[in-house]
C-alpha cells in the first residue's frame, strides 16, 4: 500500500487538537466451545475439542481494538461482583478506566461453534440488566466541547435505553459530538423499538449499524444499500456508515453515495468485526480526519486485523501513515449532516 489516510505525521497526538475519546457501553465475557454436531438430546452430555475465554461486548471490544491502536479513551461500563467481573476486569485492565462493580452475575454468552462456521449463541444479560446511565450522564456533563462519544451495545442495556434521546441530546447541547451503535434488538425490530431508536437518531451525530441493523429500523428487509442510507438519512440528525461485512462499508457524503469496498482477506471469525471498525472511524475522527478517509482506515484496518489471528490493530500512527487514500478528502466536516 502507498500513501496514507492523512497527509500528517505520524503520531500518536490527535491531529485535530484535543478531542478525547469516550466509550460507554456494554462488556460482557465470552465462552466459546466447539465443534458441536450434532445438537445434543437433552439429558445427555457432550465433549468438545475446543474451549476459549473471550472478552465480548460492544465497549469489551471496542476498549481492547482501542489499546491495541494506542489511542486512549475514557470507558463507562460495569460488571458483576462475580469471578468473571475480576477476570473482565483485568483482561481489560490495559484499556483504560477501570468498571464500576454490580451486585450479581455479570453477562455471559456461551458461544456453540458448529462444523461448517454457524453458531448458536445462548446469553445471560447478568449485570447489564441492573447498569443504570447515571455515570454516561456523568461523562455527558464533564466532556469537553468537541469530544467524541460512542454509545455501544445500546439494546443490551434496557436501563440504559429510555434515557438516551434525553442523554444525546444533553450531548449535542454541550457540543460533545455523539455516535450510536446499537446491535440487534433483542425482541426483534418492533413498532416500539423503532420508535426509540429514530427518538435517540434524532440528536445522535453519527449512527453506526449493519444493513440489517438498518433495514430493522426502516422497516424494510430488502432494502438495497442505496435505499438503506437514503431512508436513515431521513432518520438521523447528522450520518450514518452502514457496515456491510465482506463488501466493507457505505456512507453519504453531500449527497453522494460511498461505498468503501474491504479487501479480500481470508478471515477466520468476523464476531465483534463491527466494534473494532467503530474504534478505527473514531480514532480517525477524532484525528479530524475527513469522513471518506476514515471510512477507508476503518474498512481496510479492520479486515487486515480480521486475517490475522488472534486478531491485531497495528498503533494507530503508524496505520494512519501505511493505509493508502485513494479518495480526495472532501472539505465536509466529519460529522456535519449528509445532505
Ligand atoms: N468477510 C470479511 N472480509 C473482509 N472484511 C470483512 C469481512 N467481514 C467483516 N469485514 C470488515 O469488518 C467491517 C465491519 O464488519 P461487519 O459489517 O461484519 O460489522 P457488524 O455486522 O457490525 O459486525 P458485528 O456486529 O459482528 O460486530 C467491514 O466493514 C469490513 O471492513
Ligand atoms: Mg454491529
Amino acid at each position: 500500500m502507498t500513501g496514507s489516510c492523512q497527509d500528517a505525521a505520524a503520531s500518536d497526538e490527535p491531529a485535530g487538537g484535543s478531542a478525547r475519546l469516550i466509550v460507554a457501553g456494554n462488556a460482557s465475557v465470552d465462552l466459546l466451545l466447539g465443534p458441536l454436531a450434532p445438537w445434543p438430546t437433552p439429558g445427555t452430555e457432550v465433549v468438545v475439542e475446543r474451549s476459549t475465554w473471550r472478552v465480548g461486548g460492544a465497549l469489551g471490544n471496542t476498549a481492547l481494538a482501542l489499546a491495541q491502536l494506542g489511542v486512549e479513551a475514557r470507558l463507562v461500563w460495569d460488571v458483576g461482583d462475580d469471578m468473571l467481573g475480576t477476570w473482565l476486569t483485568d483482561r481489560m485492565a490495559a484499556a483504560g478506566d477501570p468498571p464500576r462493580v454490580l451486585e450479581g452475575a455479570t453477562s455471559l454468552t456461551v458461544a456453540l461453534n458448529h462444523p461448517g462456521g454457524e453458531r448458536t449463541f445462548v446469553s445471560h444479560l447478568g449485570h447489564l440488566a441492573q447498569s443504570e446511565p447515571d455515570a454516561l450522564a456523568n461523562a455527558i456533563e464533564t466532556a469537553h466541547t468537541g469530544d467524541l462519544l460512542l454509545v455501544g451495545g445500546s439494546f443490551l442495556l434496557p436501563r440504559w435505553r429510555p434515557a438516551l434521546p434525553a442523554l444525546f441530546a444533553r450531548a449535542r447541547e454541550r457540543g460533545v459530538r455523539t455516535a450510536l451503535d446499537t446491535g440487534w434488538p433483542t425482541e426483534g425490530w418492533s413498532a416500539a423499538v423503532r420508535a426509540e431508536l429514530t427518538a435517540t437518531l434524532a440528536h445522535a451525530d453519527l449512527f453506526l449499524p449493519n444493513l440489517d441493523e438498518a433495514r430493522g429500523l426502516l422497516d424494510a428487509p430488502h432494502a438495497d444499500v442505496d435505499t438503506a442510507l437514503a431512508g436513515l438519512a431521513e432518520r438521523v440528525a447528522g450520518r450514518s456508515v452502514v457496515k456491510l461485512g465482506a463488501r466493507g462499508a457505505g456512507l453519504l457524503d453531500a449527497g453522494d453515495q460511498v461505498i468503501e469496498s474491504a479487501p479480500a482477506v481470508r478471515v477466520n471469525d468476523t464476531v465483534g468485526a463491527g466494534d473494532t471498525f467503530n474504534a478505527l472511524l473514531l480514532s480517525a475522527l477524532r484525528d479530524g480526519m475527513a469522513v471518506r478517509s476514515a471510512l477507508r482506515c476503518a474498512v481496510h484496518g479492520t479486515s487486515h486485523a480480521l486475517a490475522r489471528a488472534p486478531r491485531q490493530l497495528p498503533r494507530w500512527s503508524v496505520l494512519r501513515a501505511e493505509l493508502a487514500h485513494t479518495e480526495p478528502d472532501t472539505p465536509a466536516s466529519p460529522l456535519e449532516a449528509a445532505s
